[in-house]
C-alpha cells in the first residue's frame, strides 16, 4: 500500500500555540505518519499552550488515528521577528514572559534543535502583522515591515540557519494565502505583501536550498479557516461563507486537510515537488466568477 511514511523523521513545526490553528493539525498529522514532532511557540502562548496540553479534556484531541497520544518532544520558545538575541531591545528581553526563555530567536532555536539532534522536516506556520485591519492606503512603515519580518522573512531566516542541519533531502513548508496572489480588502497592513513575498522567497529557496542541500522548499495555500489568528483580522466566517458560495467544493477547509498535505509535501512521495504552492481551498482559487450555478 503506498502510504505517507515519515517514520525515523523529525519534524519542526513552527508557530503552534494553541489547538485551533492549522499549525496543530499539521503537527498532528506529520506525527501520525510517524515522525517525532517538536514544535516551537511564541513566548507569550508557551505557558497557556502547555496547560492546554496537559488539561483532562485534551485527551480526545491528542489521540492520534491509530489510538496513540500526541507528544512533542519538545516546545521550543522562538520569536519569529528576532535571528539573534543581542538583536532583541531590552524590553522585550527582560519582559516577564521572555526572561526565563532562554534564546528565543532563530538562531537560539537552531542551537537547540543541533543540541538535540537536527531536523528533516520544517514547517512554518506562524504570521503576524500589527496593522492586518488597515487598508495598504493607511498602513505605516514600520507595520508594513514588521509584518513582512515576522511572516516572510523568518521563513528565509528559518531556512537559512536550519538548512544546514538537516540531512540531504530534507524539506520547508510554509503556509501562504491567496491575498499574496489576488486582492482580498480585509487583509491589510502589508500582510498581502508578506504573503507575495513568501511565495516568491520559496520559489528563490527552493531552487538556492536545492542546489546547495538537496533540500526542497514549498507552500500550501489554504483556504480561510477559523483559527485565533484568523478571527484577529475579521469577518472570518463571512469569508468562509463566500468561499462556500463561490468554490467547486462548498465546504470549509479543515486543519487535516491542511496536515495531511503539510506530510505529503514533506515525505519522500514529493521528492519531485518543490517551489510550488498548493492550493488546499476546496477549488477557491481556479473560480473566475462563482456562485451564479447550483451544479
Ligand atoms: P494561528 O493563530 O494558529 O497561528 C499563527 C501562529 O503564529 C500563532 O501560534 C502565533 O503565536 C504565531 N506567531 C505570531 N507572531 C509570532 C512571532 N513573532 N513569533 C513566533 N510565532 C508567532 O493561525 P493560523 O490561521 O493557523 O495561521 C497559521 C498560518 O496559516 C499562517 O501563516 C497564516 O497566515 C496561514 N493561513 C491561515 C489561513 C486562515 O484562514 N486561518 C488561511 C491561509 C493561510
Amino acid at each position: 500500500m503506498l502510504a505517507i511514511d515519515l517514520t525515523g523523521k523529525r519534524a519542526l513545526v513552527a508557530g503552534v500555540g494553541d489547538e485551533r490553528g492549522l499549525g496543530f493539525g499539521i503537527a498532528k498529522a506529520l506525527a501520525e505518519a510517524g515522525a517525532t514532532v517538536a514544535v516551537a511557540t511564541w513566548p507569550p502562548l508557551i505557558k497557556m499552550f502547555k496547560l492546554m496540553l496537559a488539561r483532562p479534556s485534551s485527551e480526545a484531541l491528542l489521540t492520534l488515528r491509530d489510538g496513540k497520544r500526541l507528544g512533542f518532544s519538545a516546545i521550543y520558545p522562538f520569536d519569529a521577528e528576532f535571528d539573534r538575541l543581542d538583536a532583541v531591545p531590552a524590553e522585550i528581553r527582560e519582559h516577564r514572559r521572555y526572561k526565563d526563555m532562554g534564546d528565543f530567536t532563530v538562531s537560539g532555536l537552531a542551537a537547540a534543535v543541533a543540541a538535540d539532534g537536527g531536523v528533516d522536516l520544517v514547517v512554518h506556520s506562524l504570521a503576524n502583522g500589527a496593522e492586518v485591519t488597515k487598508p495598504l492606503l493607511e498602513t505605516s512603515r514600520a507595520g508594513y515591515l514588521g509584518a513582512v519580518s515576522v511572516s516572510a522573512y523568518s521563513n528565509v531566516s528559518l531556512v537559512q540557519h536550519l538548512g544546514p542541519l538537516m540531512r540531504p533531502g530534507g524539506s520547508f513548508v510554509c503556509l501562504s494565502y491567496l491575498a499574496g496572489q489576488r486582492v482580498v480588502p480585509q487583509y491589510g497592513g502589508g500582510m498581502s505583501s508578506a504573503k507575495a513575498a513568501l511565495e516568491s522567497d520559496a520559489r528563490v529557496l527552493a531552487y538556492e536550498a536545492g542546489r546547495k542541500w538537496g533540500h526542497r522548499v514549498n507552500v500550501i495555500s489554504p483556504g480561510p479557516y477559523r483559527s485565533r489568528a484568523a478571527e484577529a483580522i475579521g469577518p472570518i466566517d463571512q469569508m468562509i461563507a463566500y468561499a462556500a458560495r463561490t468554490s467547486p467544493l462548498p465546504e470549509a477547509i479543515t486543519a487535516e486537510e491542511v496536515g495531511v498535505t503539510a506530510a505529503f509535501l514533506s515525505s519522500p512521495l514529493a521528492s519531485g515537488i518543490t517551489g510550488t504552492v498548493v492550493y488546499v481551498d476546496k477549488g477557491y482559487s481556479a473560480m473566475g466568477l462563482g456562485g451564479t450555478t447550483s451544479g
